[in-house]
Parts: C-alpha cells; sequence; structure tokens
C-alpha cells in the first residue's frame, strides 16, 4: 500500500546534506537538480554553513527538513522553532524524551507557520538496549520508540522519526496522517539477500514510513542524480 503525502514519490525521499561547507552541499543540489525537492539540512552543515544556507534552498523552491534534535527547555524550544519557521523551513526535530511540555511547546510554536511540521525523534538510531540502560532506561529499542511514539501524537506532534526497523510497527499503531520519517537506508545493491532487516527504501515505505532520508548512498555515489532516479524508480516498482 503506498500512501502519499502531497506530490510525487521524489517528495517521499529527503537527501541528506552532511557536508562541512555550503559550497559542497550546493553542488549536490545543483547536480540532483529539479528532481530532488525535499533535503535534510543537519547540525554540521548549519553550524557550519548558518541559516543562510538553508534560506537559500527555501528561496530556490526546495522543502527543508532542519534537523535540530532539540532538547532544552519549553520556552527555549518554542522559540527555536519559531525561528525554523521564519526561515520557511518544513519539518523540524525536537527529541521526543525531552517530554510532553517540550513538545506540545514545540507543537504550538509550529502552529504559527502553517508549512512546518513537528517530528518527534524517538531513540536515536545509534542507540540500543544497552546504551539505553546506561541513562536509566530499562525499556528495550523498540519499546521505548512505541512509548515515545505515543507521547508525540498525544503532544500533538506531525510526526516522529524512528529506524526503518520500526517503522511497521509505528505505522500499526499511529494514525495514518502521522509522519513516520525513517534514515539509515541502505541501498539496494548492498541490501540484496539481507531481506530480514528492511532497510531498503522501497521496504521501508512498504512497511509505512511516509519519508525515507538518504545521505551517503546519493552524496558518494559516482552520479548523485542517477542514484537519487534509480532510488525513485526503486519505490515506483
Ligand atoms: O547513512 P546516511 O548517509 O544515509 O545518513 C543520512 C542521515 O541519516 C544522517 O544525517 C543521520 O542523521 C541519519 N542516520 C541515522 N541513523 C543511521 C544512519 C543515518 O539517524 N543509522
Amino acid at each position: 500500500m503506498k500512501i502519499f503525502f502531497g506530490g510525487g514519490l521524489n517528495q517521499r525521499i529527503i537527501v541528506s546534506l552532511d557536508f562541512p561547507a555550503a559550497a559542497s552541499a550546493a553542488d549536490l543540489v545543483r547536480k540532483l537538480g529539479p528532481a530532488a525537492s525535499f533535503y535534510k539540512v543537519g547540525l554540521q552543515l548549519l553550524t557550519a554553513a548558518g541559516p543562510s544556507f538553508v534560506r537559500e534552498l527555501v528561496d530556490a523552491g526546495k522543502r527543508v527538513f532542519l534537523d535540530l534534535k532539540l532538547f532544552e527547555i519549553p520556552s527555549s524550544v518554542a522559540a527555536a522553532v519559531a525561528a525554523t519557521g521564519e526561515l520557511g523551513v518544513s519539518l523540524v526535530t525536537v527529541h521526543a524524551s525531552a517530554g510532553s511540555a517540550v513538545l506540545e511547546a514545540a507543537v504550538a510554536s509550529a502552529a504559527h507557520f502553517p508549512g512546518l511540521k513537528v517530528l518527534a525523534l524517538t531513540v536515536i538510531t545509534s542507540m540500543d538496549d544497552e546504551a539505553l540502560r546506561e541513562v536509566g532506561v530499562v525499556s528495550t529499542v523498540p519499546e521505548q520508540v512505541l512509548r515515545l511514539a505515543l507521547l508525540a501524537q498525544a503532544a500533538g506532534c506531525h510526526g516522529v522519526v524512528a529506524s526503518p526497523l520500526e517503522a511497521r510497527l509505528l505505522r500499526n499503531t499511529l494514525p495514518q496522517e502521522m509522519l513516520i520519517v525513517t534514515p539509515g537506508i541502505q541501498p539496494l545493491e548492498f541490501a540484496k539477500g539481507d531481506h530480514a532487516r528492511f532497510t531498503t527504501a522501497a521496504q521501508v515505505i512498504e512497511a509505512g514510513a511516509t519519508h525515507v532520508v538518504v545521505g551517503r548512498p546519493i552524496s558518494r555515489a559516482l552520479n548523485p542524480a542517477i542514484s537519487f532516479a534509480a532510488l525513485c524508480a526503486e519505490l515506483d516498482g
């Protein structure tokens, strides 16, 4: 089953601009051309290039996922979310583990910007059960992801970020209108024969993710435009 959230398949692929400077990020945007319309800017590029690069992307007609991973007191989070709204950003992330007061403050702030949605980050993909225990969480990763996703839903968040492995569980639990954004995508050629892990873009979308975040499989490809087109074709198939 394919669920569409406006636009074509290419709108469901968010290209991650993990670069140390604006010039290299802009080079990838130029190489991908009009086919790619949705980009993620993370902490590295934002810190290196500043918000003017985000504004340039927006002015060029691109949608921007600003992956701020906010974890602060509610008033600071609300102010930062408002700043992303002023920039014309489409998606911004807040750590769900910051709690419902923070999530609600983010959602209330985003409500002033019709184009802005708040994504709650569940558990960062580098954490396993042991890493959760280290910070006092006795649940397993899937249990914690589910708990935080439900907290995000109750707080009015527009979507969640989770690993490919939790996409199906979340789609079966969350309302259809909630976005499920999934990083950690494997290129098709590396994933052949590894059907158990469900980490190709097509598998993750089939499992219920609304968007996939893809970085190196495109940015490090010999020809990023061809890799992007192949990814669109993979989803179309
Ligand atoms: O691995 P790739 O280059 O496609 O990563 C793109 C983005 O997805 C990174 O910026 C990172 O934020 C996120 N990511 C993640 N967990 C992974 C791999 C990537 O959250 N296992």
